[in-house]
């Protein structure tokens, strides 16, 4: 099995590479955002309790998002591999999906860091609030949260993977097949290994 983490701030470009990145390796994509998405289209009681958080930006909280992802594990029994995108976004949340991986005698292979300027952040995320109808992306003041919340929560996730050598950042501005080239040039190698 090869897992890995797309890890990046809001608008950092995870769900437009994950796209391409599933296809090319044959991973199962699990996104916490969308299937959150799912559950409030279906407006299931999850759902429902999620949508009050992410209507301001906040994250929701980890026992809800853990075991979201502890029931997708179950489900693909047959998958090749995951590629996980907004998950871990805390230490808690990167603590108990090693716990889960390790339960299924695999682990993390990488996490593939996007970097991408706060300016770019906001101006990707007002531009497609345009045309989206994701309610987190209408204002500015609900992306500063957003990105606020990284900051204050998510970025320590990096520190968490670094100590076991797994983090690799990629620059995430510019064209987007050029940084899909890039993440991939960092998948081969480890693929490979
Ligand atoms: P989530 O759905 O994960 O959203 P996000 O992380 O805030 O980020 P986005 O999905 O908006 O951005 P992205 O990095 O996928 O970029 P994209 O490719 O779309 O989470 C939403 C909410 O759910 C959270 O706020 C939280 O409330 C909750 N949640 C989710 N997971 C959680 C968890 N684990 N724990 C707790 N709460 C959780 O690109 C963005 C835009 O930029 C697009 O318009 C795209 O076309 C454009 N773009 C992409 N690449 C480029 C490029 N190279 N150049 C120019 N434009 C580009
Ligand atoms: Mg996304």
């Amino acid at each position: 099995m090869f897992n890995l983490i797309l890890f990046g701030p809001p608008g950092s470009g995870k769900g437009t590479q994950s796209e391409r990145l599933i296809s090319k390796y044959g991973l199962k994509h699990l996104s916490t955002g969308d299937l959150l998405r799912s559950e409030i289209a279906g407006q299931t009681p999850l759902g429902l309790a999620a949508k009050s958080f992410m209507d301001k930006g906040q994250l929701v909280p980890d026992e809800v998002v853990i075991e979201m992802i502890s029931s997708a594990l179950d489900n693909n029994p047959q998958a090749h591999g995951f590629l996980f995108d907004g998950f871990p976004r805390t230490t808690a949340q990167a603590e108990a999906l090693d716990k889960l991986l390790n339960q299924k005698g695999t682990s993390i292979a990488i996490v593939l860091a996007l970097q991408v300027s706060q300016e770019e952040l906001i101006k990707r995320l007002l531009n497609r609030g345009l045309t989206s109808g994701r309610s987190d992306d209408v204002n500015e003041e609900i992306i500063a949260a957003r990105i606020g919340e990284y900051e204050k929560k998510t970025a320590a996730v990096a520190d968490y993977y670094k100590k076991y050598d797994k983090v690799v950042f990629v620059h995430g501005e510019g064209d987007v097949d050029e940084i899909f080239g890039s993440l991939s040039k960092e998948i081969d190698i480890r693929d490979r290994a």
